[in-house]
């Protein structure tokens, strides 16, 4: 069991400060001390240099914010993404707000043909730079996996071809913008919501995902974004929406994951310590990486 450590402090895509510093603050919480105790061998461990002041202020009606670094960004986390599969290892990425994981898809993209994608997260980020409402990149993410938005993986040296949308799953879903509502149902992506969670149960749901994304693929990507969290398990994020997923949810649908052995990356972002209270958040993080990486109970 090898595993390289990808860590990507940077910030700038989201939308408040704080994003870049997660990294860090998820190491500090224990992370390397919960792998090595699973019986993980560290085989690479790279702080991907990140861009922290902007090149020039964007403009005030900047469509995208930082397109320029989240390409600069999106390639290195690529690079790292790809050598980290070429050696055997499982390439666990921490953000850093959500637009790191262009990088890693295309990283991934490159040495999976048929990738499955499970992204957990309260937005659904496939806004393009014509329509975000805010322009910042951290929700377009899933739009440049897709090859929906301008900027796309076609423009990352080194990415592979675009995420096939039936392989996609969403799960905690409770804020999204009307475009990305169109473009969920247009595309028919498999989107289990809050309200399909209260209805049918994390059990269900995470089971049916598994079998979307981990059936007829060469294996199932975890993008976690720790807001699909209810805030008040998880305070430290820069996007927090009320009604989200429970301590026990969340860590049930990775121990389910872990179980499934279809999981081969795993991401997790928008730790935001600076909005955190007690370190909470990362340490809710960790704790949810060591299940889908098999830890149990028992
Ligand atoms: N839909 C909103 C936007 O486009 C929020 C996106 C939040 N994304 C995230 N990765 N936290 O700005
Ligand atoms: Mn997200
Ligand atoms: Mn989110
Ligand atoms: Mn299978």
């Amino acid at each position: 069991k090898e595993i390289a450590l990808i860590k990507v402090p940077f910030g700038l895509a989201g939308a408040r400060n704080g994003a870049e510093l997660g990294p860090d603050e998820l190491v500090t919480a224990g992370l390397k001390r919960e792998i090595a105790s699973l019986g993980y061998r560290l085989t690479r461990e790279v702080r991907v240099d990140c861009p922290v002041q902007p090149a020039n202020v964007p403009a005030r009606r900047l469509t995208a914010k930082y397109l320029n670094e989240v390409q600069q960004v999106s390639e290195k986390v690529c690079q790292e993404v790809s050598s980290t599969l070429e050696e055997g290892a499982f390439p666990l990425v921490l953000g850093g707000d959500h637009s790191v994981a262009i990088g890693t898809l295309a990283g991934l993209t490159a040495h999976y043909q048929k990738l499955g994608v499970i992204w957990f997260d309260a937005h659904a980020d496939l806004n393009t730079e014509d329509h975000s409402l805010t322009g910042n990149m951290h929700g377009m993410s899933l739009a440049a996996g897709l090859g929906h938005s301008t900027f796309n993986l076609s423009q990352i040296r080194g990415a592979g071809s675009f995420v096939d949308p039936s392989k996609l799953v969403y799960i905690g879903l409770r804020d999204l913008d009307l475009y990305e509502k169109k473009q969920i149902r247009a595309m028919g992506i498999r989107a289990f919501t809050m309200h399909d969670i209260d209805r049918l149960g994390m059990k269900h749901v995470i089971e049916q995902a598994i079998v979307i994304a981990g059936s007829g693929t060469d294996g199932i990507h975890v993008s976690f974004d720790m807001d699909c969290l209810d805030p008040r398990e998880a305070p430290g994020v820069g996007t927090p929406v009320p009604g989200g997923l429970s301590y026990r949810e969340a860590h049930f649908a990775m121990e389910c994951l872990a179980s499934s052995n279809h999981v081969v990356s795993m991401e997790l972002v928008e730790v935001n310590p600076l909005l955190d209270q007690n370190r909470h958040t990362a340490r809710l993080g960790v704790g949810l990486i060591a299940s889908v990486l098999g830890k149990t109970i028992l």
